[in-house]
């Protein structure tokens, strides 16, 4: 039987994904380093039966209908923001994600930019390494302490959750929103569920952990921002335009907030020229799962699932196919 025909969207994945791609099915993958423009991608999709696309992807209905033959659309992510699943779902077009499998390093990832960003680390690593250091003074490089602040949590899910075990060793108070309380999470960090406007008042480091969705968009701008303590630090590991970039901007400015730490931007790859000048702004390039162990392994379950949903099997991690199969 004829192997069915995939399209990848990047010019590799992992050895054990790339594997299993070759094994089960004919594998076209795209020939440059750099994400296919919607033109390349409709083209490419005219004889495919599977997509295994990236997050900076956007996987419209118009980009759907280009693949007449398109059964299966995994997505290498969590976030499925970059794909429009109620025009999937009406094509009868399976999406598949990899939920789960990055929580730990994107937890690890949150912390590590909440500590960079309060201590000011990647400030004092490139002073060092410019040879600036002439001996410790002490009126430099001043941080914020950690130990017995409040963390807030704006999306206690699976990550916000494991972020907040991390926060433990800090004695840290744990206060979060969600749409609706998470009671396990709960009971496993003794986090404590609040309104959006007492998570704003009484954070010390507010973390955005949340998908991006039509409620989160734009939820933080300057009046939230002028809710929030003035020596507090904003962290997003979620998706850039849950936060208007140019209203932080403007409350780091007028110092509304004391500090933030990036690792998404409103228009992604696309980044404000004022904030890449800021002191008290620790920026990275959306590297919340990129581990060896959690990218490979993210790769192995996004085939892993595609080549399960084109045999017609029940993939792992599919947000509609029981609304299509069901
Ligand atoms: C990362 O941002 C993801 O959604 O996997």
């Amino acid at each position: 039987m004829a192997k069915p025909k995939v399209l990848v969207t990047w010019p590799y994945l992992f050895p054990e994904a790339d594997e299993l791609l070759q094994q089960e099915t004919e594998v076209a993958y795209h020939k440059e380093e750099r994400p296919m423009t919607r033109q390349e991608l409709m083209e490419a999709l005219c004889d495919k039966e599977g997509l295994l696309c990236m997050l900076f992807d956007r996987i419209a209905g118009e980009v759907l209908d280009a693949g007449p033959y398109l059964k299966v659309v995994s997505n290498l992510g969590v976030g499925l923001d970059n794909i429009d699943i109620e025009a999937a779902t009406q094509r009868g077009i399976v999406i598949t994600h990899t939920p789960g499998i990055l929580t730990e390093a994107t937890a690890d990832l949150g912390w590590v930019l909440l500590m960079a960003t309060a201590r000011l680390i990647p400030q004092a690593h490139n002073f060092t390494k410019n040879k600036q250091f002439k001996g410790i003074r002490y009126h430099i490089f001043l941080g914020k302490d950690l130990v017995g602040k409040t963390l807030g949590i704006y999306g206690m899910g699976r990550i916000g959750t494991a972020l907040a075990r991390r926060s433990r060793g800090f004695n840290m108070r744990i206060i979060y929103h969600n749409r609706k309380p998470n009671p396990e999470g709960e009971k496993e960090t003794g986090a404590k569920y609040v309104s959006l406007q007492e998570l704003l008042r009484k954070s010390d480091f507010l973390v955005i952990v949340a998908p991006l969705t039509p409620e989160t968009h734009g939820r933080f701008g300057l009046e939230e921002f002028h809710q929030m303590k003035r020596d507090a630090i904003l962290i997003n590991i979620g998706r850039g335009p849950i936060v208007k970039e140019k209203e932080l901007i403007q409350a780091l400015k007028e110092g509304l907030i004391w500090g933030a730490g990036l690792d998404v931007y409103e228009k992604e790859p696309e980044i404000e020229e004022d904030l890449l000048a800021m002191n008290r702004v620790v920026l990275l390039p959306h590297i919340g799962s990129a581990t060896i162990e959690t990218r490979s392994a993210m790769a192995l379950t996004a085939v892993q699932d595609l080549v399960e949903a084109l045999k017609g099997k029940k993939p792992r991690h599919s947000p509609n196919w029981d609304k299509i199969k069901g």
